[in-house]
């Protein structure tokens, strides 16, 4: 009801999310990317929604998810999303990037499909860097008179809080989620998680739970009731 009224904590704020992952195409069939299913982003989205904010997701491809009561502009590759979000992020109240965009693409895409011929082994594939999103987000917005809350989240399988601290630190972030996400229970394609939240006043909440839970308590967090 909250929603449907436009009533609730957040009602009034904009909110602009990234999800899901990328896909880098080298040919019309093939593609480079990473096992992200956008379950934690769509739940922030939905957690956000039902407290009152207006939320545009910018979705990489995933499968079937719930798009009711959010805005969703639908993209495959990194240079896709950083135009849609670079597009919209001078605009809104916060910015929460959880897509785990690839950092490579194939420098070509051949118009046609790839042909094994009799080769043994196989060409070599040159890849080049996408762009970050995220980091080309904070740096667009950052002479603004007001600029948006910026959140990141961090993917790691070691030395989880001190990498992502240098993210928030290198990404101009005002808080980073950490996830360790070869531990039981987190990461991709999982129904739980369990974070480490740093803040840039230096603050660290851990929260764990069901991916719904998690994500309310972290919007809780950072954009509710913020310390
Ligand atoms: N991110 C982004 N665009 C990229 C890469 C990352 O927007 N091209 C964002 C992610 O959505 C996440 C944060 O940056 O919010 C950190 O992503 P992560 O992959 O953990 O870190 P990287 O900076 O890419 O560093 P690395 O993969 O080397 O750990
Ligand atoms: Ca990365």
């Amino acid at each position: 009801v909250a929603a449907r009224f436009g009533a609730g904590p957040l009602a009034g704020k904009r909110v602009l999310l990234t999800a899901g992952p990328t896909r880098e195409f080298l040919d019309p069939v093939r593609f480079i990317s990473n096992p992200s299913t956008g379950k934690m982003g769509m739940a922030l989205a939905h957690a956000a929604r039902t407290l009152g904010a207006e939320v545009t997701v910018v979705l990489g491809p995933v499968g079937t998810v719930e798009r009711g009561g959010l805005d969703i502009v639908d993209v495959v590759s990194a240079d896709d999303m950083a135009r849609e979000v670079l597009s919209r992020v001078g605009t809104v109240d916060v910015f929460i990037a959880t897509a785990a965009v690839s950092d490579w693409r194939p420098e070509t895409r051949a118009p046609q499909k790839v042909k094994k011929g009799a080769s043994t082994s196989p060409e070599a594939l040159t890849l080049v860097r996408t762009p970050d999103v995220l980091a080309e987000a904070s740096r667009q917005v950052a002479g603004q008179p007001k600029r948006p809350v910026l959140v990141g989240f961090a993917a790691e399988t070691e030395r989880v809080v001190a990498h992502a601290r240098d993210k928030l630190e290198r990404k101009g972030l005002d808080a980073i989620v950490a996830n360790d996400v070869t531990a039981p229970g987190a990461g991709f394609g999982t129904d739980t998680n369990r974070v480490t939240v740093l803040t840039r006043s230096g603050a660290q909440h851990e929260l764990q739970g069901s991916k719904r839970e998690v994500a309310q308590a972290l919007i809780e967090l950072l954009l509710v009731s913020p310390s």
